[in-house]
């Protein structure tokens, strides 16, 4: 399955990496250029145990690539957003902009019946301000699964996570099985 992972910094590099190790075809897009070449190059941004080597993976079996062009999502069934959620420099809330920006950018690359799930930490009503975004296009899924990995062993844990939680709309049911399936052929032994 092609995938996009939009974000990718500490979550978004993992989970790409991860992901292209199971088997997909997978483009991380971010709008760091510097981080983009960087992991373009096999290595990481930032230390993280085995994450250099699933990304040297990624590239020697064409699977994984980053970019900075959103036209480059395009065709990908399934988008996760990744990027930033940082706490808002004016309230107690959440900076959920850098969210609101990637589905936006997102948004005329989707595909039909595509799904746009969301990884980044964000409070509840997330969803329902970003299908006010997607308004045009009820065809496409969103939901949210949420990422629980840990600094130093993030590999591990998005390779086989201890849980799996699927936020999907009412009804869909399937999306959450069809979520929990992109997991189901890891191919490496950690
Ligand atoms: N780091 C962790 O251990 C961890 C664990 C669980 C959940 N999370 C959550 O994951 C989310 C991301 O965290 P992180 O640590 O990876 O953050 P990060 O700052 O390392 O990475 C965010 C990336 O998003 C990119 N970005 C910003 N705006 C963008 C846009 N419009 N389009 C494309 N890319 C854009 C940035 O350039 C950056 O590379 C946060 O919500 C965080 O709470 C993080």
């Amino acid at each position: 399955m092609k995938i996009s992972v939009v974000g990718c910094g500490y979550l978004g590099a993992v989970h790409a990496a991860t992901l292209a190790s199971m088997g997909h075809t997978v483009v991380g897009i971010d709008v760091d250029a510097q981080k983009v070449a960087h992991l373009n190059k096999g290595f990481a941004p930032f230390h993280e145990p085995g994450l250099d080597e699933l990304l040297r993976d990624g590239f020697a079996t064409k699977r994984l690539t980053f970019s900075t062009d959103f036209a480059d999502a395009a065709g990908a069934q399934t988008h996760f957003l990744c990027v930033g959620t940082p706490q808002s420099k004016t309230s107690d809330t959440a900076d959920l902009s850098y969210v609101i920006a990637a589905t936006k950018s997102l948004l005329p690359h989707l595909a039909s019946g595509a799904a746009v799930v969301g990884k980044s930490t964000v409070p509840v009503g997330t969803v329902d301000m970003l299908r006010g975004i997607l308004a045009r296009r009820p065809d496409v899924l969103l939901g949210w699964n949420p990422e629980f990995l840990r600094q130093g062993t993030a590999v591990k844990d998005s390779l086989v996570p201890d849980r799996l939680v699927y936020g999907v709309p009412g009804g869909k049911d399937s999306a959450a099985g069809t979520l929990s399936r992109l997991r189901s052929t890891p191919s490496t032994n950690l």
